[in-house]
């Protein structure tokens, strides 16, 4: 099967030029000007962007967390996510305390294999550090191309690691060419707030947020930069929020440390005044909370500082039915937000469109990075002759309304309804095969393929 993109406006991280694209097969053969190819399908990208398909390097599917399971599956969260124009998730495996890193990577093949619609990999969160799990680190690498490794310094008791197994696994990921994730903040600072929110009968979603304030973020990750320093372990903080935490990464710049940065969509362009709103806050309870407008100007200005690497999503979706189980207690909300549907249109929309950050900007955070970071480019993450022809056609001046009503992911609300954006994903293709066009997607569960990844390259 071949492909012929033509007239398109062909965007990538570092270039914007008009240019045909031919596909054959899997991956993109050919891009010029005014390519003369017998392809099976010609399509007219006149008036569109053409993009690499988005990567969402943050998603939670299927996952077992807090008493109940995130609501998207892996075929109806990775199908939302092509609707969307993300053809690439990563996922998080989460080793149970107690268990090996093997029987978590068996227990989430099982409710992955054979059912996603998009491509998709995993990372591996250690939850639980000791010396058979040191053991299973090169494996993970080697054998099963798991190149990142989730840490937690919260939620003690479930998934936290001390300091003592965080430098441990430091220096065995650094071994084997890794890179250590981090959910950086201080955990039993939080835990003493929410203690101390309860004894007070303070309970609505509102305290989730004040149990959960910037200096918890900014500590933990000053010490997590500290920790990466000292065993020269490449590290990556996802779902970073807020100013003091980025003045952490900015003052380990001085040392010329790396240290890569994830922030996502929500917290970009909400902020904390949702959880005035009694229990309706509950749609935006995550871990870390939605912050300050202060915090959104230096999360952007950070995108541009190149600070910022990476927007996701932190997609972890819960039913309106599973957030009322926090109804009379905010520390039992399930923690979580969903947006892997809405992510390349709400930053096109709310970023380009709006003149924060630039085309190429945009594709350098949403598909290039994450690409780079995690050990896929240049297989995915751009647009380049040999890569996978994972492309998006967007209408940068289509307008439309996010709603509950009409997106595509598992669950009964959206963070964002009503929201009018302008731009609009028309035309994805996943290795060069049509997975939607017009809104209406032509792949179907198995299609989506799991993707080993190669060691990370820590000096994108
Ligand atoms: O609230 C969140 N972020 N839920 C998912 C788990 C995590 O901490 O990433
Ligand atoms: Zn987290
Ligand atoms: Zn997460």
């Amino acid at each position: 099967m071949s492909i012929l993109i033509k007239n398109g406006r062909v965007i990538t991280a570092t270039d914007d030029y008009m240019a045909d694209i031919l596909i054959e097969g899997e991956t993109v053969k050919a891009i010029g000007v005014n390519l003369q190819a017998n392809a099976d399908t010609v399509i007219d990208a006149a008036g569109k962007l053409v993009m690499p398909g988005g990567i969402d390097p943050h998603v939670h599917l299927d996952m077992p967390f807090m008493g109940t399971y995130s609501s998207d599956n892996y075929e109806t969260g990775t199908r939302a996510a092509l609707f969307g124009g993300t053809t690439t998730v990563i996922d998080f495996i989460l080793q149970k305390q107690g268990n090996s890193l093997h029987d978590a990577l068996k227990e989430w093949k099982g409710r992955s294999d054979g059912n996603a619609v998009g491509d998709y990999s995993f990372h591996m969160a250690v939850t639980d550090f000791n010396e058979d799990t040191r053991k299973e680190i090169r494996e993970m690498i080697e054998e099963e191309g798991i190149t990142s490794f989730k840490t937690f310094m919260a939620y003690k008791g479930a998934l936290m690691i001390d300091d003592r197994q965080m430098v441990g696994l430091m220096q065995e990921v650094k071994k084997h060419g890794g890179l250590i994730n981090v959910h950086a903040t201080n955990g039993d600072m939080i835990d003493y707030l929410i203690a101390k929110h309860k004894s007070e009968g303070k309970l609505s979603p509102l305290y989730h947020y004040l149990s959960q304030p910037e200096v918890t973020e900014a500590e933990a990750s000053g010490r997590f930069a500290d920790m990466a320093n000292y065993t020269g372990c490449p590290g990556y903080i996802v779902h970073l929020t807020c100013e003091g935490a980025l003045n952490a990464v900015r003052n380990a710049t001085r040392r010329n440390q790396k240290v890569f940065v994830e922030t996502c969509i929500q917290y970009l362009v909400l902020d904390a005044s949702l959880y005035e709103k009694d229990f309706e806050g509950a749609k935006w309870v995550m871990s870390p909370p939605l912050r300050e407008k202060k915090d959104q100007a230096t999360l952007w200005a950070g995108i541009n500082q190149g600070l910022v690497n990476v927007v996701a999503t932190d997609h972890c979706p819960f039913m309106w039915e599973q957030k009322l189980m926090g109804k009379d207690d905010f520390s039992k909300i399930p923690n979580g937000h969903p947006a892997i549907e809405n992510r390349m249109e709400l930053l096109f929309s709310e970023g380009v469109q709006k003149g924060k950050i630039t085309l190429n900007k945009y594709v350098e955070v949403a598909c290039t990075n994450p690409a780079k970071i995690f050990g896929m480019f240049p297989r995915k993450g751009t647009i380049a002759v040999g890569s996978d022809a994972d492309i998006i056609l967007v209408d940068p001046d289509e307008k439309h309304t996010l709603s509950a009503k009409t997106h595509h992911m598992n669950v009964d609300y959206s963070g964002y309804e009503g929201w009018e954006l302008t731009g609009k994903v028309k035309t994805v293709l996943l290795r060069g095969k049509l997975a939607v066009d017009n809104n209406k997607c032509y792949l179907k569960k198995g299609d989506g393929r799991f993707i080993k990844r190669k060691k990370v390259d820590s000096k994108i």
